[in-house]
Parts: C-alpha cells; structure tokens; sequence
C-alpha cells in the first residue's frame, strides 16, 4: 500500500486533531486564502492552501463543493468524510450514497445540484486503524464561511438545502434546530430566495432502531420531494425570465416562494441570521 504523506496538501505536519499543536498549525483569515476569481476551478486548487482554522493540518486535502455554476439548488453539508478527504471530492462516501439514492428518489438530478460543505477540510480523530469523524467547532465553522459564502455568491442557487445542524447553523445562526424547523422554507436570508434545512443523512444511517431510521429516512425524502418540486417551478421561471433585467428578476422570485412552498411552510425565521 501506497505510504500516506506525512504533510498536508498545504505543507503543514498530519497529526490527528486529538494530538495537534496549534503552535505547528499557525492560521490565518480563510478570507486572506480566497483568489479574486469566479472560477470555480481555482477556488478549489486554493482551498488546499488556506490555513484559516487548524483543520487543515490533519486532511488530506481542501474539498470544495461540486456542480454547475448556476445551478438552481445548492446542498450543504457539514465537512468532508474518511472517503471524501482522500477523493478531494464531497458527498462521495456513505453518506454521499444515501443522499444519491434518497435525491434519485425525490427526482433531483445529482448533476444539475451544486453540491458542497460548511467545512472544507477533515476533521478527525484516531481510532484504532480508523480515522473519527470530529464535529468542527463553532469557530472553525465560522473561520470557513468565507468559502462558503464565496461559493454562495459564484453559482448564485435560489434555494440552499442545509444537510443537518453544522450547515444549518453556519446559514440561519446557533439557534436554529433542526428537530422543529427541517422542511421549513426561510426567506428573509442575505443567503438566497429560499433557504431550507433538513437531516444530515449520515444522522439517519446512527438512528438506533430500524423503524425510527426508516421514518427519519421517509421524512428526508419527503422534504427533498418539496426541494424537487421547488426546484422544478424554479427552473421555470428561470426559462421565463431570460431576457428579463437582473434586479426585478430576482425581486419576483422571491416574491413567489412563500405560495411556491405552500404557505404553511413558508415560515419567517426569528433566529439570528448569520
Ligand atoms: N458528510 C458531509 O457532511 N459531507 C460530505 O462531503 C461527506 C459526508
Ligand atoms: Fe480553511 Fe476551512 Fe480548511 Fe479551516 S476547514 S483550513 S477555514 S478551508
């Protein structure tokens, strides 16, 4: 087998987050990382190289999102997995699979989605042989929103899908709780027309009892049937709009969401909006 190199893509030491030094790992603004550019491709080449929280020191390397600029819906994550650090690519994992067959249920096309995370670099811990997926920290979320927001601001999606708790809270502030806000369509964002929230999937796959991982899995199906539905009068209007000019366009789009979702779920958000 292949040694795995003892640096990082960005030239710092690999140590597991458990035993890192931050004296090793110095950081700095992601924002001082970020090119000025619209290109997808060299943001995910720089990505590799930002030091903006000590995560970095441990991963492989930086994983963007993935998918068309322009795309209608964006998906976000939490951060890259085991499978993921070592592809550079996101949502190509376990998780990867139950969301690819839980969107090919609901009718989204995977290649017409952008599809990214609130982190971009792995976070773990060692067990035994394997490599622990570590909730990054409050901070470490927020020392990465500048990619995100960067993302958010190139493929400019009308709908954002967060995928569990870290995305959700990086998007709609810390007080936003999934267990009594998922398939709610929140409009009065900086981020997009409409932002919504629902299971990570790879909450699901830890649900203990096989009924309650069954119905969390119908509930995540079915908030991603409302997303395809949104997505394909979304799709639409955008057809329709072509010639149309850029402000007003976008003043009517997110005029409709809230009959677009139906009203009992277009919700205002009291949180902090981050
Ligand atoms: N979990 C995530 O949140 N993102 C990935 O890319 C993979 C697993
Ligand atoms: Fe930069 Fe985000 Fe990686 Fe931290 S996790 S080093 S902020 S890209």
């Amino acid at each position: 087998m292949a040694q795995r190199p003892t640096r990082n893509s960005a030239g710092g030491p690999r140590i597991p987050a458990s035993q890192t030094n931050p004296a090793n790992c110095p950081t700095a603004s992601a924002a001082e990382f970020i090119p000025h550019t619209t290109s997808l491709a060299l943001l995910r080449e720089a990505v590799n190289n930002c030091r903006g929280c000590p995560i970095y020191c441990n991963a492989t390397q930086g994983v963007f999102g993935e998918g068309p600029k322009g795309a209608t819906v964006m998906f976000v994550g939490e951060q890259p997995g085991d499978q993921e650090d070592r592809a550079g690519k996101p949502f190509v994992g376990p998780a990867g699979k139950m969301l690819n067959d839980a969107m090919a249920q609901a009718g989204i096309p995977r290649d017409d989605v952008y599809v990214t995370n609130a982190v971009k670099h792995f976070k773990w811990e060692p067990r035994g042989t394997r490599r622990l997926h570590s909730k990054p920290s409050a901070r470490e979320v927020a020392a990465c929103r500048p990619w995100l927001e960067t993302e958010v601001n190139i493929v400019k999606p009308e709908l954002i899908v967060c995928l569990g708790a870290t995305a959700a809270q990086s998007l709609l502030g810390p007080s936003f709780r999934i267990t009594r806000q998922r398939g709610e369509m929140i409009t009065d964002t900086k981020w997009a027309a409409a932002v919504t929230a629902t299971y990570h999937p790879s909450a699901i796959v830890r649900v203990p009892d096989e009924a309650g991982r069954r119905r969390a899995y119908g509930e995540f199906v079915d908030d991603l049937k409302k997303v395809a539905r949104a997505m394909k009068m979304l799709v639409k209007g955008k057809t329709a709009a072509a010639p149309a000019r850029p402000a007003a366009a976008a003043r009517e789009t997110r005029d409709v969401h809230p009959t677009l979702f139906g009203n009992d779920h277009a919700t205002p958000h009291r949180g902090r909006h981050a």
